[in-house]
């Protein structure tokens, strides 16, 4: 099954498009990665959205460059955003230059990919992070309850309603996709919402 998972995001944003507010326990886990960085580290966020993450570690005295697929989500950033750089690019094929960048964020975007997709990201991420950088991931993990699980597209990966797909990641799959990468943490988080159990990874690689 082939998807055009740009082209159903950024109907998605089309659609509606405001501030993602930023919760706590991100907060949390994403200033434990940024603690460690030196400042003058350029960092990418892949698959920045509307911006807000990114504006985050701005604020933390860091160097940032947001990167989406979505015209929509990125003229909002630009528009809202002020501090960090953005761009409309695929994170997938971003034509920066090897070893580009001192430390990568992904936030919840590799758990939107099918598995074709998936491998050619990991492999992007890792051509673009220099020896010594570091890589802070967040993905859905099967635990999570929160979305339906009606209509299954590839094994463990469904597809919304609204065209856009979710794959929920094991324990081992994440560690075997991420073999190119010496793991420095690996945490599952759970927490019970109103719309059932929200559940992800955190991981931090260099
Ligand atoms: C769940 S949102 C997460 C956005 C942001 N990281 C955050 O945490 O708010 C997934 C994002 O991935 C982006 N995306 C999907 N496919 C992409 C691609 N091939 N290249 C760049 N961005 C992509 C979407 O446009 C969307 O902004």
């Amino acid at each position: 099954m082939t998807i055009n998972i740009p082209k159903a995001w950024e109907r998605r944003f089309k659609e509606k498009i405001n501030c993602q507010s930023m919760n706590l326990p991100l907060k949390m886990w994403l200033s434990s990665f940024l603690r460690v960085l030196d400042k003058n580290t350029i960092i990418l966020d892949s698959g920045c959205g509307t911006g807000e993450k990114a504006y985050y570690i701005y604020k933390r005295g860091l160097k940032v460059i947001g990167i989406d697929s979505s015209a929509s989500a990125i003229a909002f950033a630009k528009k809202n955003i002020h501090g960090p750089e953005f761009f409309k690019k695929d994170c997938i094929r971003t034509g920066f230059k090897p070893n580009s960048f001192g430390a990568i964020v992904s936030i919840a975007v590799l758990h939107c990919f099918m598995k074709r997709e998936r491998l050619k990201y990991i492999r992007e991420l890792r051509r673009l992070l220099s020896p010594g950088g570091y890589l802070f991931v967040l993905v859905l993990s099967s635990d999570d309850t929160t979305k339906s699980r009606e209509k299954e597209i590839e094994k463990g990966t469904f597809i919304q309603s609204n065209g856009i797909p979710f794959h929920l990641f094991t324990n081992e799959e994440i560690v075997s996709l991420f073999n190119n990468f010496k793991i420095i943490e690996l945490k599952h988080h759970k927490k019970k919402t109103d719309k059932g159990v929200m559940a992800c990874y955190t991981l931090i690689m260099s």
